[in-house]
């Protein structure tokens, strides 16, 4: 495989994780169909249980541990977020529930940001409360306040940046700082901005995470997480993710990997049309304010611009007071603006959001309701006028 380090990001999209000289001269690794792995020798066979003891995982001895497959498409992204190597998982979630169980037990404190995605909450307060950790929720703008949440017990910061729905900016290496001096281990969900915009672990996170289901495969028909590790995160999380049982399957893995060849294109296009529909939104006498970090005037824009090379194409709306009939109006006929949940594939999609069902450390006001946007790979002329005919409909039903 030819040595990648010195080219530009762009270009490592491109080649990371293949390597056409051990394939036959074929462009893309082939996809490995797998449960059985076959050994010549018991040798061999007891060679790969030292791999898996010494927590080398080098070789591979069971579908669910992955294949050639899963390791190329690990490698490219650790490749672009500068790890020591990565898990694959079933999806998003599996890559944060894996990540959050391998380094807490019971007795241990986790601090969460308060805007962190939906379910993750729903693991943290259903699942790991029942088994004894105790969780305290922290502002998305705490910074270096976070300090002051720190207990004995402490053993895990997770953070989310830009946060879910309400798109806070969170400085994440004042936060990194503070645990790396305590031996806090830092789980970051990266999803929003894809390795392309931001790259966790060189801002002393040791975990990252991307539920490659959004912008990494990109055209919303899969569903895979994947967790990047420092080389000390890296068994824990690997254990724990193998022995929960949380595998990637052969074929969505593969077309994770082909999705992540246009990241780079598709990046620049979602920011572009992003920042277009953002701005003329912010013009709207219906909008009452847009969350958006890449906005000059956005609360984050100084962190972003700090620690970001770019922005992705999903982004908070807040309203100015209407009813519940003129805003389901506006959403229930949108042509390009489709209703559904996820969002980093190539089409634009809209969802209403309810931040105060899922926030504690923070009170969410807001003069009307709000939804978030996904500004896909459309004509952002079509977009904008898209909106517009709904704030048309919005008006026409009071
Ligand atoms: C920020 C964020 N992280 C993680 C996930 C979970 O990913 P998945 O749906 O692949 O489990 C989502 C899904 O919407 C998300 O929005």
């Amino acid at each position: 495989m030819t040595d990648l380090t010195g080219f530009r990001r762009e270009t490592q999209i491109l080649h990371a994780g293949r390597d056409p000289k051990a394939n036959h001269g074929v462009v893309n690794p082939p996809v490995y169909h797998c449960s059985t792995v076959l050994f010549d020798s018991v040798e061999a066979l007891l060679e790969t249980r030292r791999d898996r003891a010494s927590g080398a995982y080098v070789g591979f001895t069971y579908g669910r541990e992955g294949t050639e497959t899963t390791r190329a498409f690990e490698d490219a992204v650790t490749l672009l977020e500068g790890g020591y190597r990565a898990v694959t998982t079933s999806c998003g979630l599996g890559a944060i529930c894996a990540a959050l169980t391998a380094f807490l037990s019971a007795g241990d404190h986790l601090l969460i940001v308060d805007s962190l995605y939906g379910p993750a909450r729903a693991f943290c307060e259903d699942f790991l409360r029942k088994f004894g950790v105790e969780i305290t929720y922290y502002r998305p703008t705490v910074s270096a306040g976070i300090e002051a949440l720190f207990q004995p017990n402490t053993k895990v910061v997770y953070l989310e940046s830009p946060g879910s729905l309400t798109f806070e900016m969170t400085d994440v290496p004042a936060i990194t700082t503070l645990c790396r001096a305590r031996g806090i281990k830092t789980i970051m969900d990266n999803t929003w901005a894809s390795p392309v915009c931001f790259r966790p672990l060189e801002h002393g996170v040791d975990v990252s995470i991307n539920a490659a289901t959004k912008y990494i495969s990109g055209h919303s028909d899969l569903m895979l997480g994947i967790a990047v590790c420092t080389e000390e995160a890296f068994i824990p999380v690997k254990k724990t993710a193998s022995g929960s049982g949380y595998c990637g399957g052969p074929d969505d893995v593969y077309m994770a990997l082909r999705g992540l060849r246009t990241l780079g294109l598709r990046m620049k296009r979602h920011q572009e049309s992003a920042l277009r529909v953002a701005q003329w939104l912010q013009q709207r006498p219906e909008v009452a304010r847009v969350m958006y970090p890449a906005l000059p005037d956005d609360p984050g824009h100084a962190i972003w611009k700090r620690d970001y090379d770019g922005a992705s194409g999903l982004f908070g709306v807040v309203l100015n007071a209407c009813t519940d009939t003129q805003f389901a109006a506006m959403l229930d006929h949108m042509d390009l603006f489709k209703l559904g949940y996820s969002w980093g594939g190539y089409e634009s999609l809209v969802v209403p959001t309810y931040p105060s069902d899922l926030r504690s450390a923070v009170t969410w006001e807001a003069p009307g309701p709000s939804l978030r946007l996904h500004v896909g790979l459309e004509d952002p002329d079509d977009l904008i006028a898209d909106l517009e005919r709904g704030f048309n409909r919005l008006a026409a039903a009071t």
